[in-house]
């Protein structure tokens, strides 16, 4: 076997077996095989695909390429949830609380922020001393004492997913089915767990813009993860605007708060409530949809839901201070207002444009190693469907770099559109995959 054939074989449109995947991928993972010969087969993954069997071996092989963490001495059940990431989406750091207060365990292994997407870990390092980088020693402790910990990928983590994704990143092949779905399995696999619910965004500011692909995604992603053994479920949610008010790291982790404390904007307590209580019903500990959406708004309205983020956030070193008080929280030095140019209805708020402002102001990432200024971000005063007068606030600009104002205040003003009529508003729900295995 040699690596040459290999990527030919895939390069003509030809089925790989286990052996030939684990040869290279394992290859790579040891240094044995060099970067521009992975390069080429992931151009080759990307152009040809790879049937469910080819899709399940490389998963697989990523897995094994690490660790497999082993939760068994911890009694209940342990489940994650992983989005495809959008903007505004700070599901996690409501759901994670949410659903240890109601009695599922969750181990919950994040990503950070990359391009228009934001990422969990740098929400939670808003909070000042929060460690994303807990041990592996402390990580099962935390899920032992208070269920539910919210770490970073380790080193043992699936480290050929981590070498394979940061060359996938820098050769315009992130966007395939097969890899991604290798990709995010492999270190949902590692986790232990015992189930997994899966949020794939469809929209303008996803990475599927179609019901179509997102739908191909899911059911990858569910068929794949069951062909290793792990329930998993998906939801398809969109992703057009922004969800929520709140975009960039910690307005975001301030929204969060506020969900928790009952005050969360409907569309983002529904994606939340609806991908919670998947958990709770694959958990076993409630018994109906409806069922599981009583246990879980009592766990917000008794408080044990935002006591259970004081407590992840004490266990983790970050600083309670601001949770309790959040105005506390430094500002940004300049605050820039946008207004409605003209009555009428909010028809669109484009995710994309939004996230994108958000990295020029310095709230984001373009590369991995850019430094983020948590304070940036946008907040917008309005959703999709409302109707504001000319000169309303639609948004307020978070930023400390005066120079790219004027261009951000621009493309923003831009990205939200206003017209005479209502728009439709669709559900934001578009359909789940997995729930009758
Ligand atoms: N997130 C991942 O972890 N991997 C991918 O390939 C894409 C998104």
């Amino acid at each position: 076997m040699n690596a040459y054939h290999i990527i030919a074989k895939k390069r003509d449109g030809r089925r790989l077996s286990e052996e030939e995947i684990e040869y290279i991928v394992l290859g790579y993972a040891q240094n044995k095989i060099p970067d521009y010969q992975i390069s080429a087969l992931t151009m080759a993954i990307y152009l040809n695909g790879m049937d469910f069997g080819e899709t399940a071996a490389l998963t697989r092989i990523m897995l094994d390429s690490g660790i497999r963490m082993n939760f068994e001495a911890v009694p209940g059940f342990k489940a994650d949830k992983h989005s495809t990431g959008g903007v505004g989406d700070k599901v996690s750091l409501i759901l994670a609380p949410m659903v240890a207060a109601a009695g599922v365990k969750v181990p919950m292994i994040s990503g950070r922020g990359l391009g228009h997407s934001g990422g969990t870990l740098d929400k939670l390092e808003a909070i000042p001393g929060f460690r994303t980088n807990l041990s592996e020693d402390e990580f099962y402790r935390q899920i032992e004492e208070i269920g539910v910990s919210l770490i970073g990928q380790t080193e043992r983590i699936a480290p050929a997913d981590r070498k394979m994704y940061a060359l996938r990143d820098a050769t315009a092949t992130v966007e395939s089915i097969p890899l991604i779905t290798a990709s995010i399995l492999s270190k949902k696999l590692a986790e232990g767990i015992d189930g997994l619910v899966l949020d794939v965004k469809t929209g303008k500011g996803a990475f599927m813009k179609t019901p179509e692909r997102s739908r191909e995604l899911a059911e990858s992603l569910v068929k794949t993860a069951q062909l290793n053994g792990l329930p998993t479920r998906a939801l398809i949610t969109r992703m057009d605007e922004p969800l929520g008010f709140a975009v960039g790291n910690w307005l975001e982790t301030k929204e969060s708060i506020e969900c928790l404390r009952g005050h969360g904007p409907e569309d983002l307590m529904r994606v939340t409530l609806a991908l919670s209580a998947q958990m709770l019903l694959m958990a076993g500990v409630a018994d109906s949809e409806q069922q599981a959406m009583q246990q879980l708004n009592r766990a917000i309205a008794s408080g044990a839901a935002l006591q259970k983020f004081c407590d992840i956030v004490e266990r983790q070193g970050g600083d309670l201070t601001y949770i309790h008080h959040p105005e506390r929280y430094p500002k940004s030095r300049f605050e820039y207002r946008i207004e409605a140019p003209r009555d009428g209805y909010i028809n669109e708020i484009n995710a994309l444009d939004v996230g994108v402002a958000v990295v020029q102001l310095g709230g984001g990432r373009q590369v991995m190693e850019d430094q983020i200024d948590y304070k940036a971000g946008v907040m917008l005063h309005h959703k999709v469907g409302d109707f504001v007068a000319k000169g309303e606030t639609l948004a307020v600009l978070y930023t400390d770099r005066q120079t790219v104002i004027e261009a951000v205040s621009a493309s923003l003003a831009a990205a939200i559109r206003i017209s005479e009529h209502a728009p439709n508003k669709d559900d934001l729900i578009v359909e789940m995959t997995g729930a009758e295995s």
